[in-house]
């Protein structure tokens, strides 16, 4: 008897320590695919996401850029400007302004979009 309480602690034990690992392991932010990342399925949903259009959209646009159209979007990533402010790398204007950053696995898709050409 005392063997069968031993024996099920540990299974318990180890099976808690293995969802603690998987956790570790591979938070849902851990599995991030970059792959085939377009405008239309990928960037244009973030940037809705995340606030860009309400700031950078209509007809006056924030800072003078448009993020509402494929055309006006594919500039500033071109341009290196849109990775640098997601990024908030050194010299750019940290976006969205007055927002939380946006989450990791979402900025490396779009550098690896912008990488790719910034496809359609
Ligand atoms: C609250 C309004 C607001 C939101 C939300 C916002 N922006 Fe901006 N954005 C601005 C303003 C204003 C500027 C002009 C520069 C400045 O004042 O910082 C700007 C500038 C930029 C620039 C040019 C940066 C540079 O250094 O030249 C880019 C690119 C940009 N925004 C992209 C985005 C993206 C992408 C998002 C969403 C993740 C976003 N913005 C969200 C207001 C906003």
């Amino acid at each position: 008897m005392k063997n069968i309480i031993g024996i099920a602690i540990s299974v318990l034990i180890l099976a808690g320590c293995y969802r603690d690992n998987e956790e570790t392991l591979y938070p849902s932010t851990g599995t991030c695919d970059v792959s085939n990342v377009t405008y239309q399925q990928t960037v244009a949903p973030a940037l809705q996401q995340y606030g860009c259009t309400s700031c950078h959209g209509g007809s006056a646009p924030s800072g003078n850029i448009s993020l509402t159209s494929y055309d006006a979007v594919r500039i500033v990533a071109l341009n290196g400007k849109l990775y640098g402010s997601i990024n908030h790398s050194a010299g750019y204007s940290p976006m969205p302004k007055g927002g939380n950053k946006m989450n990791a696995c979402t900025i490396n898709k779009i550098k690896a979009w912008v990488d790719a050409g910034a496809v359609n």
